[in-house]
């Protein structure tokens, strides 16, 4: 699944008079999930949140500064439009308003991620955007603050600047800048797995951003947000001590206690499918049977499935022949952003 770039990945993009700057960042899974702001124009978090970078699952974005009236963002080499391209611009003028630049940029990023698997690519787009347009503007910026810069962009990329497992802080400050992700571990700290198993490859209906706004109307959303300290905790204790189970349990609780939030929500919410019940079923019954397997869900109907190394064809095995299920992926631990030209 790991793609190495090509030549044609890495060429400066055409016209511009600057040479591109190019970074590559893996998408994460939360395990301990974000879900609610409290500051929504910041992308500040009401809570922390615990996640793993996948390996092979990347965006690389090249970005040059200088020449052109307005920038121009390309996709997968395609010219992209509308809201994609104002996020970006959005996501630009920030990092303009630090360095006091004003020149317009060409962005193009390219995914390894298979479209529509339910595994934000925002988040390692916005995590390589941030580094290749940092560097692109001439900043060096500290790990800190390059979290801190692709938090804006999409809020989980904070956490895809680090690779293994990985801590993003709430923070207490209204400015944002200790809302920021640290390593908990590298990758090679723990060998584990996540199967994936996608049930629809439909866009979802419903953004995060929009159903975090309406998580908010949940008479369930306090006690998301109280029960949040105790999770990052038990997370943290069960990482260090490489226990899967304890992890495993924790990781399917916070997914489950999300959704639930959801579902009371008015209007409700609710991204499941019927093969996401019957994965979830599935995994069950896998545990029952003695495999150590443990489910989470993101805004979306896919399921992932955290597991050791040996069990992960078992478990894809399980997934694979539930019906609904149109393409299961095994992803192992990967590592954090890096400039690439
Ligand atoms: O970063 P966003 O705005 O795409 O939100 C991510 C929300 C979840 O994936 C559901 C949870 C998480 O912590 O990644």
């Amino acid at each position: 699944m790991v793609r190495e770039p090509s030549q044609r990945d890495r060429r400066q993009p055409a016209g511009m008079a600057a040479p591109a700057t190019t970074a590559r960042a893996n998408v994460n899974l939360a395990l301990v999930k974000y879900w609610g702001k409290r500051d929504g124009a910041l992308n500040l978090p009401a809570t922390g949140s615990i996640s793993l970078t996948l390996d092979g699952l990347s965006v690389e974005a090249s970005v040059a500064f200088g020449g052109g009236e307005a920038d121009r963002v390309e996709i997968d080499g395609a010219e992209a439009a509308g809201d994609e391209v104002l996020r970006v611009v959005r996501f630009l003028d920030l990092v303009r308003a630090e360095t006091g630049r004003r020149e317009r940029a060409l962005v193009a990023t390219r995914s390894t991620v298979p479209r529509g698997v339910g595994l934000a690519s925002s988040a390692a787009a916005f995590a390589a955007l941030a580094l290749a347009a940092s560097r692109a503007a001439g900043l060096a910026l500290d790990p800190p603050a390059l979290s801190a810069l692709a938090r804006r962009g999409s809020g989980s990329a904070a956490r895809s600047i680090f690779g293994g497992f990985v801590e993003w802080r709430r923070g207490e400050r209204a400015d944002g800048r200790d809302s920021v992700a640290e390593p908990l571990a590298p990758p090679e700290f723990w060998d584990v797995r996540v199967v994936v198993a996608v049930t629809s490859s439909a866009p979802k209906a419903v953004s995060s951003r929009a159903g975090m706004e309406r998580a908010a109307t949940s008479p369930f959303y306090p006690a998301w947000v109280a029960g949040a300290e105790a999770d990052l905790a038990r997370a943290r204790a069960a990482i260090r001590a490489r226990d899967l189970e304890a992890l495993g349990l924790l990781a399917e609780h916070s997914a489950l206690k999300m959704h639930a939030v959801g579902m009371a929500a008015r209007p409700p919410l609710l991204y499941w499918r019927g093969a996401t019940v019957d994965c979830l079923d599935r995994v069950w019954k896998l545990r029952a049977e003695g495999t150590p397997a443990f489910a989470t869900i993101d805004a979306g109907p896919q399921v992932k499935v955290l597991c050791s190394p040996d069990d992960a064809s078992r478990v894809a095995e399980a997934l694979r022949a539930v019906p609904g299920v149109e393409r299961v992926l095994t992803c192992a631990p990967g590592g954090g952003a890096e400039v690439m030209a």
